[in-house]
């Protein structure tokens, strides 16, 4: 009988399976406050793949635990991962809407070894931080190099840069500044607000006196977007002809009810449009509206969201539930797969997503709602920012 157990237990040992584990990953991000609807997508991304892919991935079940960083804060937000490893046993971290929040859990990775999968944060930097780092949403580079020739196309030769003052938003001031001076435009005036600002009157007023013939801008996604472009329009500066770009933060699906003719046709550019017309999409559209309740409030968090949990079951696959940072990193370098937003890949060196970055236009459908047409492709796009990040 002795010698029967230990057989088994021999067996069960040398298979390399043993126990059906649970595997838990922890998510941070924006779930209350004013960026509540930010985070509501990332659970809306995550349960949409889950409902569509199941809770498990070979013997393992999948669990998914959440904690709550209302707006940037990097301690905040680096108190909970610690909690989440230490007190939770996640063996994944993903989520982090804001930069600070992504970057200041980058120095724990290595010794909780646990890969950290940004679902969002967009600041080019961040992959450099560590090697377990990957990303399946954007970045600013990415999203803004292709508008300083959209608006030279246009005819503008001086442009004015307005920025948030953190990462993302430098990033987006020099990618636009670089793309567009190399092209031969003169960027008249860069401004860096603060993140917290949000009466955007002065800014307005400063962009009517520098001379510029256009507006490029970048502000993170949510009450800051919405107050912008709503100033923009209020101020007088739509209706005198200058136009702005700026990154599909701008414009997203979940703003565009309030904003209305306000956005209509605003071009910006940007990796996802709920109105991207593809197969893959379709099924995404379906069930990450489904999961998320009012179908209205479903915006690009969700498919970097969605993307992220497909990396992660690729982990979990390769490394068979067992806890393995690197090597879980390891096996989805060069991975490719096509996403509700078109076809992508991980760049290896980055561990950044490669991806299309599509120039769209605030459209009005025959049923009266708006939405991000796309009407040019650039496609395959690496981050640019890479280089200047290292
Ligand atoms: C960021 O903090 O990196 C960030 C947040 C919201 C966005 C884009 C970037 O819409």
């Amino acid at each position: 009988m002795k010698k029967l157990v230990v057989a088994a237990v021999a067996a069960i040992l040398m298979s390399g399976t043993a126990y059906a584990d649970t595997i838990k990953v922890g998510v941070i991000g924006p779930f209350s406050g004013p960026f509540a609807l930010q985070g509501k997508n990332f659970k809306a991304g995550i349960d949409a793949y889950m409902a569509l892919n199941g809770n498990t991935v070979g013997d393992d079940t999948v669990e998914v635990v959440y904690r709550d960083v209302p707006q940037a804060d990097p301690a905040q937000s680096k108190a909970l991962a610690q909690e989440l490893v230490v007190k939770e046993g996640v063996q994944y971290l993903a989520g982090f809407y804001f930069t600070p929040d992504a970057m200041a859990v980058t120095p724990l990775l290595k010794q909780a070894n646990v890969p950290m999968v940004v679902m969002n944060a967009a600041t080019s930097a961040i992959v450099t931080k560590s090697p377990l780092v990957v990303r399946t949403s954007f970045t600013t580079w990415q999203t803004s190099t292709p508008l300083a020739k959209v608006a030279l196309d246009k005819g503008i030769k001086k442009m004015i840069s307005v920025v948030s003052d953190y990462g993302p938003g430098i990033d987006a001031e020099n990618a636009f500044k670089t793309g567009f001076e190399g092209l031969g435009g003169t960027v008249v005036e860069t401004i860096r607000m603060p993140l917290a600002t949000n009466d955007f009157s002065p800014i307005m007023q400063r962009i009517k006196d520098s001379g510029a013939e256009g507006v490029f801008a970048f502000l993170p996604s949510g009450p800051t977007t919405l107050g912008f472009v709503k100033a923009y329009n209020e101020n007088g500066l739509k209706a005198a002809g200058t136009p702005l770009y700026g990154p599909g933060d701008f414009t997203q699906e979940s703003d565009l009810p309030a904003l209305g003719d306000m956005a209509l046709g605003m071009q910006t550019g940007f990796h996802y449009s709920v109105a991207h017309d593809s197969p893959e999409n379709k099924v995404f559209v379906e069930a990450a509206r489904k999961a998320i309740g009012n179908p209205a409030e479903l915006s690009f968090p969700a498919v970097g969201a969605y993307d992220g949990m497909y990396v992660i079951y690729k982990m979990i696959e390769a490394t068979g539930g067992e806890q393995d940072a690197a090597k879980a990193v390891e096996a989805v370098k060069g991975l490719s797969w096509t996403s509700p937003r078109g076809p992508v890949s991980i760049y290896a060196e980055s561990r950044h997503i490669t991806q299309n970055i599509y120039l769209r236009e605030v459209a009005k459908a025959d049923d009266g709602t708006y939405y991000n047409k796309e009407i040019q492709t650039f496609e395959n796009q690496k981050d640019p920012g890479l280089a200047a990040a290292k």
